[in-house]
């Protein structure tokens, strides 16, 4: 089968790859020229685990290929995704579905033959129905059917999470959508993968209800860590406990800084949007959205008071280790560093940092902030060190020669990567998340 993917960004190269792998015949189209020639050299615009690796496989092998052409990229296609950005609108937080929109128009334009066109990027509620209007208006004399297929890729483990999924959601109206995506599918039929098909509204909200629940489950548990701080308790153990029951399950428990990243941020304020327009609120996501905010430059306090508040903060150095808005990612997108390095930056401190994949992203956006080759030439002279991001290098840092470069033994660990005991044995003062 031949499939076309418009938009090779995160989500677009991740599934073209791997939809090659099944066997497929993938294209791979983009309108930036100059992404397009890169992929060709095997150069990707992203840092993903293992994808470098799938592309060069399956582009030797012949089944993947890359265009700027989008009529010529489709044509012949019997599944058209569309995977191009929806980022919140400036200024009202809606999704902006202006790219979905023109792709829709382009492909109606240069249809070449039946296909089903798959919306692959997170769109609010209704949009299926507008790219068939679109579709319709085009004045194509081909059969189409607009199916929605929600992806559920985490960045950092999204190949495993493309081959291996929870499920498959598809949103369809009619048996030819259907039909062909149990097609495009089907190798992971053959692997079990469970796969719901529903109506292609259904399919849209599962994706804003699965994103908003994670980072409400996300936002709880960091309440809770700050209920632990003042109770005397300790949030690792209570995720422990509340997730051994399988109703609500272990994962997603991790107390932290807050959730940052594509997605989440994004995801939240789009329902929080579409709830509006229908004047059903979802106050709960509206709460999570809030409290989630203000973390971030709590955060920032919290590194502050462990330099002895702000007066004394003033003129000092902090030393933050991990700056993406999770590891094996290197995307900046709302990280909770962001908020914390201007929160001290704001309070006179001077900061220095290090990421392993991170900083080229990161310089822009935190022009204040000294980017360091690696975690202890940030530390040398520091008053404190802020763990930001759980990157695996942070897990075993020399702690003896990081008392001896820093000018104050002090760690504060939004990630709660070391046992309190270890660290306060080495001599030094630590501050986590939620260890009352
Ligand atoms: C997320 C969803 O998991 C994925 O299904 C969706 O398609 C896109 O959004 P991603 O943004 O890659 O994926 O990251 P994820 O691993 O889910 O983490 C999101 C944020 O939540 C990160 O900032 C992370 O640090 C934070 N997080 C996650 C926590 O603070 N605690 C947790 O227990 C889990």
């Amino acid at each position: 089968m031949k499939i076309a993917m418009v938009g090779s960004g995160y989500v677009g190269l991740v599934s073209g790859a791997c939809f090659a792998d099944f066997g497929h015949d993938v294209v791979c189209i983009d309108k930036d020229p100059a992404k397009i020639e890169k992929l060709r050299e095997g150069v990707m615009p992203i840092y993903e685990p293992g994808l470098e690796g799938l592309v060069e496989s399956n582009v030797n092998a012949g089944r993947l290929s890359f265009t700027t052409d989008l009529a010529e990229g489709i044509k012949g296609a019997s599944a058209i995704f569309i995977a191009v950005g929806t980022p919140s609108r400036r200024g009202d937080g809606h999704a902006d579905l202006s790219f979905v929109h023109a792709v829709a128009r382009e492909v109606g334009e240069n249809l070449a033959n039946d296909a089903v066109v798959v919306t692959k990027s997170t769109v609010p509620v209704g949009t299926g129905d507008e790219v068939e209007r679109i579709l319709q208006d085009s004045g194509t004399s081909h059969r189409f059917s607009v199916v929605s297929n929600p992806e559920f890729l985490r960045e950092g483990a999204a190949i495993g999470d493309f081959k291996r999924p929870d499920r498959i959601v598809i949103g369809s109206e009619d048996d030819f959508g259907r039909e062909v995506m149990r097609e495009v599918y089907r190798p992971l039929f053959l692997n079990e993968s469970p796969i719901l098909f529903v109506s292609r509204r259904s399919s849209e909200l599962i994706k804003y209800a699965a994103n908003a629940f994670l980072a409400t489950k996300i936002t709880f548990i960091n309440e809770m860590a700050d209920l632990c701080e003042k109770v005397g308790a300790d949030v690792q153990d209570v995720s422990r406990g509340i997730g051994m029951d399988n109703r609500i399950g272990p994962k997603f428990l991790h107390a932290g800084p807050g959730y940052g990243g594509s997605c989440f941020p994004k995801d939240t304020l789009a329902l929080l949007k579409t709830a509006e327009d229908y004047e059903s609120p979802v106050r709960i996501v509206e709460a999570v959205v809030n409290v989630n905010d203000s973390r971030k430059r709590a955060m920032g306090r919290k590194v502050i008071e462990a330099l002895g508040g702000q007066d004394a903060a003033r003129g000092k150095k902090v030393a933050l280790l991990g700056l993406t808005f999770k590891p094996n990612t290197d995307d900046m997108r709302d990280s909770p560093a962001i908020a914390v390095a201007q929160t001290l930056a704001d309070a006179g401190v001077k900061i220095a940092a290090y990421d392993p994949e991170g900083m080229e992203q990161a310089r822009p956006l935190l022009p204040e902030v000294e980017m360091c080759e690696d975690p202890y030439t940030a530390i040398k002279g520091a008053d404190a060190i802020a763990i930001v991001t759980e990157w695996n290098v942070f897990r075993a840092l020399d702690l003896q020669r990081i008392k001896e470069l820093a000018n104050a033994p002090v760690l504060v660990d939004l990630r709660n990567i070391y046992k309190p005991e270890d660290v306060r044995a080495a001599g030094f003062t630590y501050a986590s998340i939620g260890r009352g």
